[in-house]
């Protein structure tokens, strides 16, 4: 149909009708009739330009990292990588979009920064937004003349201007930073949102790795006038073996309740923690580690060396990089955002004109548990929630599947709460070991626990979940479960998304992904809960009220749009009940352009 595009369209949103499905199926089904099912021969959509995957609520830049996001005078402002030349990387510019609710975005005709200097002509990469005597400063990594990367400063044209449509870079203060002795040319980019330390004087923070090994550090810089900057002899963190680290982020977070702060200073540490997250290059995860820092010494301290970076805890177990979180001063709370890029080829993004998309932003706070964070949608997001349907005690015997009437649908939000199983009615020290928190036990790779068999296992229950982009027959299926196993003694809990049956198309990757989700610090253990936020070719998932997300891409050939079911099944030999359903159709937002 239409040509390869030589420019891409981010704005134009088509949605294709898909031809009804002509198999007519029960409303419950058994796993002999899915397994028979899963036989039949594969077929193939190619007339289409794929178009009914596109977003209809998730913010849909194109490509790449996310920038420093900034909340000034009423307006929250989103700042992207972008290429506006081709759904490929390359010509990095900053786009811009701005909004008053974090979810209506419109994109400002003006981009940002683009690469027209010597010390940026290869590309304007990521960086961030710092507030500095009330007027906003933009730090960002240029790709120079000769290949290097090289830090630099921008200020808007007129800060007077809520939207800032236009900046300026500071030639004569850039570059302010070059890679130091020991470091590759190639590995030095991402400043960090600047703070203040207890001298009074800024700091701000570079992604890096030394070039001796392969240990992933953060530089640390230091300015008292936002022009001149200093290298420190410390780093904030360094962990060997980790590799590149790609944008790193460092905060506070309340050791109590969800407020957010920005005070990095020593008065309010006996009631905060510390928050390191970077983006490792090599695996591209966003792994992060909660610890305390000393405004004093400037160090940084992991709470568990055993969780340190890259070695536990990652904000998110699908597709989710290159986040970046900030202070929301007007609702007091920290935010972030996170790229999700594509699971097709390249080739398909091409056909389709665009590639990767915004998450929907999260709200992000400390764990009970004090040791991990809970991320959560921004509570804008309910708005667009519309007709919706619920279901109560739904009990699903061993391998049913059920069809949520009324739920189809390719934007939704959907919220399920299961009653925990009573693993053996006689064993009274069986509460699947609340006391195995993360700290201890951690398998390496924990996706082995989800798909497939697990012979070391002394017991599993489950999986039961949910099924999404379904279609009708269950050919295609994304399933979001839990799971629990009993391994050398102790009881894990996994929450898990398959992609395996997910699309008929042959070009996506099909993974499975997953993570264990603390219990331990949950109150009403008879009950586990997930959230799913379903966008057409994304599925982002919230379990246990956020102590585990995983995003997905999903490219169903026969389950969109009014062909997408719901279905929610147990495949596990224990009879499970679904307490609480309920399934929202989300509204599509119109993105404009101001
Ligand atoms: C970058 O832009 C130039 C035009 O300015 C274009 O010729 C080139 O193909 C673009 N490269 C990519 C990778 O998009
Ligand atoms: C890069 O630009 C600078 C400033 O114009 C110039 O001095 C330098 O020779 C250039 N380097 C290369 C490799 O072109
Ligand atoms: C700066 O922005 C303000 C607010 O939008 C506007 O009133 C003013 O005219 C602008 N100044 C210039 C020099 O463009
Ligand atoms: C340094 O960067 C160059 C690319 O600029 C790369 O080819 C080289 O392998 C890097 N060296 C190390 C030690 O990482
Ligand atoms: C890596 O290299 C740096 C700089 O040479 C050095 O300080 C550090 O100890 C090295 N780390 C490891 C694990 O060898
Ligand atoms: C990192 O490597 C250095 C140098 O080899 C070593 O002294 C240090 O113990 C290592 N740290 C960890 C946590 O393994
Ligand atoms: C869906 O509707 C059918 C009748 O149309 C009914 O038999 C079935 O129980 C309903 N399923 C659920 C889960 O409510
Ligand atoms: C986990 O790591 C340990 C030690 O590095 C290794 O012996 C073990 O085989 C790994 N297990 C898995 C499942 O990868
Ligand atoms: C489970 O999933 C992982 C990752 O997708 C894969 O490497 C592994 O082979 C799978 N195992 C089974 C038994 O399917
Ligand atoms: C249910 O479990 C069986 C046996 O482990 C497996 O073959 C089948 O694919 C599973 N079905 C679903 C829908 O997950």
């Amino acid at each position: 149909m239409a040509p390869l595009p030589s420019s891409l369209v981010p704005f134009s949103l088509l949605f294709f009708a898909l031809l009804p499905s002509i198999l007519s199926l029960p409303d419950r089904y058994d796993v002999q009739t899915l397994a028979a099912i899963d036989q039949s021969p594969d077929s193939q959509r190619n007339d289409l330009d794929w178009e009914w995957q596109r977003t209809g609520f998730h913010f849909q830049p194109v490509k790449n990292w996310m920038n420093g996001p900034l909340f000034y005078k009423g307006v929250y402002h989103l700042f992207y990588q972008w290429n506006p030349y081709a759904a490929v990387w390359g010509n990095i510019t900053w786009g811009h979009a701005v909004s008053t609710d974090l979810i209506h975005w419109k994109y400002v005709k003006e981009l940002a920064l683009v690469p027209d200097r010597w010390y940026d002509i290869k590309g304007v990469w990521s960086g961030s937004a710092t507030i500095v005597n009330g007027k906003p400063i933009l730090l960002y990594t240029g790709w120079t003349n000769s290949s290097t990367q090289v830090q630099n400063k921008a200020v808007p044209k007129n800060s007077s201007d809520p939207l800032l449509r236009e900046w300026i870079k500071v030639d004569a203060e850039n570059p302010f930073a070059v890679p130091p002795p020991g470091i590759n040319t190639s590995d030095f980019r991402d400043p960090t949102t600047a703070w203040i330390g207890q001298d009074g004087l800024w700091r701000t923070a570079v992604g890096s790795k030394y070039r001796a090994n392969d240990t992933g550090i953060i530089l640390q810089y230091r300015s008292k006038d936002f022009a001149k900057w200093e290298l420190l002899d410390e780093s904030l963190h360094a962990v060997n073996g980790t590799g590149m680290w790609e944008c790193p982020d460092f905060f506070p977070v309340a050791v109590h309740g969800q407020q957010g702060s920005e005070n990095y200073l020593g008065e309010e540490n006996a009631i905060q923690k510390f928050v390191i997250k970077v983006s490792l290059d090599e695996t591209r995860f966003d792994t992060y580690v909660v610890g305390d820092y000393d405004p004093a010494s400037e160090k940084f301290l992991p709470s568990f060396e055993a969780l340190d970076i890259g070695t536990a805890l990652r904000y998110d177990y699908g597709i989710y990089y290159a986040s970046k979180s900030f202070y929301d001063p007007h609702k007091k709370r920290r935010v972030l955002l996170g790229w999700i890029n594509e699971a097709d080829k390249p080739t398909s993004d091409i056909r389709k004109g665009w590639a990767s998309v915004q998450a929907i932003p999260r709200v992000v706070w400390l764990d009970e548990n004090q040791h991990s964070l809970r991320q959560w949608p921004v509570p804008e997001i309910n708005s667009l929630r519309k007709h919706p349907i619920r279901h109560t005690d739904l009990l699903l015997k061993q391998g049913e599947v059920f069809k949520v009437n009324g739920s189809q649908g390719s934007q939704l939000d959907i919220e399920v709460t299961f009653q925990i199983p009573k693993a053996h009615a006689n064993d009274e020290s069986d509460e699947f070991n609340f006391a195995s928190s993360r700290v201890e036990g951690i398998p390496n790779n924990t996706l082995i626990y989800c798909n497939g068999s697990f012979p070391e296992a002394e017991q599993i229950i489950g999986p039961f979940g949910v099924h999404v982009l379904a279609s009708e027959d269950l050919r295609e299926r994304t399933s979001v479960f839990f799971k629990f196993l009993k391994f050398k003694g102790s009881w894990k809990t996994m929450v898990c998304n398959d992609l395996t049956s997910s699309s008929l198309a042959s070009d996506a990757t099909k993974g499975v992904y997953g993570g264990l989700v603390s219990l331990s610090s949950y109150k009403n253990r008879q009950a586990l809960t997930m959230r799913i936020l379903v966008d057409h070719s994304i599925v982002e998932t919230f379990a246990q009220g956020g102590r585990t997300c995983i995003t997905a891409r999903s490219y169903p050939l026969l389950g969109s749009d009014n062909n997408a079911h719901i279905f929610v099944f147990n495949n596990g030999s224990l009879p499970v009940k679904a307490t609480h359903l309920a399934v929202w159709k989300m509204d599509k937002i119109r993105y404009t352009t101001v």
